[in-house]
Order: C-alpha cells, then structure tokens, then sequence
C-alpha cells in the first residue's frame, strides 16, 4: 500500500475548499460528511462530494478519500450510497467500537463496489479507532480478523474525552495529553504495526501554530507514525517535510546498512563509538523505505 503523508480533511459542503486542496501538496484529501458538515446540508454533500470525485479520476498524485458518519448513525449507508459513485480510493471511518465495524463497512463496500463495477476490495478503509470507550478495551479484535480492506489506524482525542465523561483531555498546566489519550495513541500505533497497517497520527487543531504542528509531527514520527491528518492547508507542507526523511538521516541510515553489508555473519558492529545490532539495522531500512517511497532518497 502506498504511504501517506498528508491527509488533508477538506468539509464536503465546500466547493471552494475542495478545490483549493485538490490544487494542493496534501498527499491525500478527505472529504467529510460527518462533523464537518450540518445535519441540513448533508443531503448537499453527499451530491456534491460524489461529483466531485467523479470529476476527478486521476489519483496518481493525490488520493481522494470520505469520511462518512459512523455506522450506528442513520446517515452512513445514505453517505456511502451517494459517494461510490465517485470511486473514492477509501472511506475514514469515525467512532469504531471494534474491528466488527469496520469488517461490516468492508462487506457493505463489497455490495457498492458490485453495484458500480469497481474490482471488489478496491476500496480502502482507515478507522479512527479511538474515539469511543469501548474501543480502548477491544483493540485485540483488529488482530484476529480484520478485513485487507483496513490499510490505516488513526485515532483522536476530542471524541474521546467526551465518551469518557472528561472536562478536558489535557493536563492544564503543561497542555500535555492526559492518561487515557496517550493509552488511545499507543494503542492506535500497536495495533497498526501489528497488522502491517499504516499508523496516521492525529489532528493538530491549533492550524495557526507552525512550529507546534512541526514538533508534534516529529514525535509522532520518532514513535513510528507514518503521516498525520491536516485540517488546514498550512499543515500540508510541514507534515510532508516532517514524515520524509532528511538528507542527514538518509546518509547516517545508508552508513549503518553499509557497516552491516561489509561485516558479513556480525550481528553486532560499531560505528562512531557507538553499538549497532539488528534493531538499528532495521530502524535503518525503515529510514530508507520510506525515502524511497517519498522520492527523497537521492
Ligand atoms: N481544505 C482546503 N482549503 C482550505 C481548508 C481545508 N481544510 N481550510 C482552509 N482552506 C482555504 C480557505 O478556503 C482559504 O482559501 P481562500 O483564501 O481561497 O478562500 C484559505 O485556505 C485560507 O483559509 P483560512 O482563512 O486560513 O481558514 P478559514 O478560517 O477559512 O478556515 C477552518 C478555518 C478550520 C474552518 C478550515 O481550515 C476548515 O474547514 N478545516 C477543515 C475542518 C474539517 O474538515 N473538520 C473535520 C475534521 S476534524
Ligand atoms: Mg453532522
């Protein structure tokens, strides 16, 4: 599956706003139907949503994603009805409870995908899978049948606080994420790795504050996140510059692979002072992977 970096939310209601973020950088645009936009004009959405990936099938340089309601609301099967029309590349899915829902999206996709002559498991999912009580207690659910459909795990932290009965979900004085969030997040990044899914790091909502939005895109690299979702166009060009490896990095990855490579049977080298064993070799891979796939590697 391809990596993303940026995952762009542009709200389904705005043309203007669609259009602006398809002449973007954003790696990835999703289009939502849920928060984003009011109960009345959701009918106006879905219509304008399908259009508007009907009117763009090239999806070489930018995937086109939806963010539907949640299944356990009336509006999801309405959302998914009007927007496979446009093929989209896949479907965020807000407030999961477990892997059941997403496997129930994936079989309602099946019949859409049927309907619109679209190769079955086209359509890719990424859950938000945090933003319900009951999900930070059923992760174990995504190992043991999640459909190949569920290419990403994100998760958020809003919804959640207000599932859990909280006031706020930072601690007052130094902004960090209380308990329950930094669970959620390392959740949500296990759970990923574990089913060889990509791990996409949350919205960073204060979209005025760049060197913020940097930092955190930083840590959530350093943890293993791959990409983050962006609410603002802004945000696009610092997540994309964040999640691609630097020319330092590249270089001091290509230095332990070749270390490994000339050591032939030595499970353990030095370099620089420092030991080197299998992790770091694989931490080097990863360096390089990843450029490689972003086009940075030269
Ligand atoms: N996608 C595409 N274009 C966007 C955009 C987005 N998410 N957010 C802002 N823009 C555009 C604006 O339309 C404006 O373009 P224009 O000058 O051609 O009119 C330009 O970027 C600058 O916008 P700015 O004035 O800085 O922001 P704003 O006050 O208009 O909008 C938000 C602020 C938060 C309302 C807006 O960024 C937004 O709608 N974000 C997405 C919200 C969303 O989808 N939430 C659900 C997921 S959490
Ligand atoms: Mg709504």
């Amino acid at each position: 599956m391809t990596v993303l970096r940026s995952w762009l939310f542009v709200p389904g209601d705005d043309e203007r706003k669609m259009t602006k973020g398809r002449g973007g950088d954003a790696d990835a645009l999703l289009f939502d139907l849920e928060d984003a936009v009011a109960d009345e004009r959701q009918d106006m959405a879905r219509a304008l949503v399908a259009d508007f990936l009907a009117a763009n099938p090239d999806r070489s340089r930018q995937q086109l994603w939806v963010r539907i309601n949640p299944l356990d609301s009336p509006l999801a099967l309405p959302d998914l009805a009007a927007v496979m029309r446009g093929r989209p590349d896949g479907i965020i899915l807000p407030k999961t409870y477990s892997a059941a829902d997403v496997n129930r999206l994936g079989d309602y996709l099946s019949a859409l995908e049927a309907r619109e002559g679209i190769a079955d498991g086209a359509t890719k999912i990424v859950c938000v899978a945090t933003e319900t009580a009951a999900s930070l207690l059923t992760f174990d659910s995504y190992l043991q049948n999640a459909t190949k459909r569920l290419v990403g795990l994100t998760w958020g932290g809003e919804d959640l606080a207000a599932a859990l009965g909280a006031s706020d979900n930072r601690h007052p004085a130094t902004r960090d994420y209380d308990e329950p969030y930094l669970l959620a997040r390392t959740l949500t990044l296990a759970t990923a790795r574990a089913i060889d899914a990509q791990p996409v790091g949350c919205v960073f909502i204060d979209f005025r504050d760049s060197e913020g939005l940097e930092r955190e895109c930083l840590r959530d690299r350093r943890m293993g996140f791959i990409g983050k979702l962006a609410i603002h166009p802004g945000q696009v060009e610092i997540i994309n510059r964040a999640f691609s490896p630097s020319a330092e990095e590249i270089a001091y990855a290509r230095r332990v692979i070749d270390i490994f490579e000339q050591n032939p049977g030595l499970g353990t080298v030095g370099l620089d002072g420092k030991m080197l064993d299998m992790p770091h070799l694989k931490q080097a891979r990863n360096v390089i992977a990843l450029a490689e796939q972003f086009g940075s590697a030269n």
